[in-house]
C-alpha cells in the first residue's frame, strides 16, 4: 500500500483515554494516523474503526515508550515505508501516587521514560522533516499539575507535567521560524482509564464528578489551540479557574491550597 500522506498525526497514547479521542478528532478532519501504544489489539480495533468510518489510512505501531529505544525504532519503521508526520501528539502517560521513596524505582523509571525522554527523542526524531517542509504541528499533553504547586504524594507527576511543558514553551520558540506550531495542553481531571491506572488519587475522588472533562472535549481544545498557535491550552471554565487562581495567588496560599 502507498503510504504518503498529504497529512498525518501521530498519536502516542492512542489506545485509550485523549489519545483515542485525538485519534477520532484528527481522523473526523481525514487526517491520517499512526497509532502507537502497547495494546495492539486495541489499536487495531480502534484502526478498522477509523478507517471503516472516516476512510482514512491508519498505521497501528505498538511498542513500550519507557524502553529507551522504541522512539527511534518507531521513527526508522515510518522511515522505510516513506511515511511523514506532520502532527505529533505526545500524550503516552500515567500517574505515580505514593511518595517517591514508597513507589518502587522502576515505576518511577518508566514515568520519566514516558513522560520526558519520549517526547523529546520524538520531538529531535520528528521535527527536522516538518522544517524542511515548513509544515507541521507538535502538541504536548502536560497537565494542569504543571501550573499547580507541587505537593507530596504523586512527587513525581507534577514536576515531569512542568518539564513537558517548559519544553513545550521552548520549542515553540525554536520552531516557529520554521513555520512550525506547538502547543501545550494542559488538562484537569478528566474522564478516562487514567485515574484507575493510578490507583486512585485524594484528589480525583475529591473533585465532582461532574466538573471533570470529557476526553473529546480536551483533544478538539488542543487541536483547535495548535491551529490557533496558542502556546498553552487549558481545556474547561473550571480548570481555567483554578490556573489563575494558582496563579494570583501568593506561594504560601497555593500550597497550602493544593495541599
Ligand atoms: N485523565 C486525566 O485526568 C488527565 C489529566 C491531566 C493530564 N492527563 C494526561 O493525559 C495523557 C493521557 O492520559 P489519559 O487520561 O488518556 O489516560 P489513559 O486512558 O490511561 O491512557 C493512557 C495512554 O498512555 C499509553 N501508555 C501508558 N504507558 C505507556 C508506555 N509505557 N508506552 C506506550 N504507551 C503508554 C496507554 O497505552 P497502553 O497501556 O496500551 O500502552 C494509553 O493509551 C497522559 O499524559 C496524562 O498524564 C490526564
Amino acid at each position: 500500500m502507498n503510504r504518503s500522506s498529504s497529512n498525518r498525526a501521530l498519536i502516542t497514547g492512542a489506545s485509550a483515554g485523549i489519545g483515542k479521542a485525538f485519534a477520532e478528532m484528527f481522523a473526523k478532519r481525514g487526517i491520517d494516523i499512526v497509532l502507537v501504544a502497547r495494546r495492539r489489539e486495541r489499536l487495531e480495533d480502534l484502526a478498522a474503526e477509523l478507517r471503516d468510518r472516516h476512510g482514512v489510512d491508519v498505521i497501528v505501531w505498538d511498542g513500550d515508550l519507557a524502553k529507551s529505544e522504541t522512539p527511534e525504532l518507531l521513527f526508522k519503521a515510518l522511515q522505510d515505508e516513506g511515511v511523514t508526520v506532520d502532527v505529533l501528539v505526545n500524550n503516552a502517560g500515567f500517574g505515580v501516587p505514593g511518595d517517591l521513596v514508597d513507589v518502587e524505582w522502576n515505576r518511577h523509571r518508566n514515568c520519566l521514560e514516558v513522560m520526558t525522554a519520549a517526547p523529546v527523542r520524538l520531538t529531535h526524531l520528528f521535527a527536522p522533516g516538518m522544517i524542511e517542509r515548513r509544515k507541521g504541528s507538535i502538541i504536548n499533553v502536560a497537565s494542569l499539575s504543571a501550573v499547580l504547586p507541587p505537593h507530596a504524594g504523586g512527587t513525581l507527576y507534577y514536576p515531569v507535567k512542568s518539564f513537558l511543558l517548559q519544553f513545550s514553551l521552548a520549542m515553540r520558540e525554536e520552531l516557529r521560524p520554521h513555520g512550525v506550531k506547538v502547543s501545550a495542553v494542559c488538562p484537569g481531571f478528566t474522564e478516562t482509564d487514567f485515574q484507575l491506572a493510578a490507583g486512585g488519587t485524594v484528589e480525583s475522588v475529591a473533585f465532582p464528578k461532574a466538573l471533570w472533562s470529557k476526553p473529546e472535549d480536551v483533544a478538539e481544545a488542543a487541536i483547535q489551540a495548535v491551529r490557533a498557535n496558542k502556546p498553552i491550552c487549558i481545556p474547561g471554565l473550571v480548570n481555567k479557574v483554578i490556573a489563575v487562581f494558582f496563579k494570583l495567588a501568593p506561594d504560601a496560599v497555593g500550597r497550602w491550597a493544593v495541599r
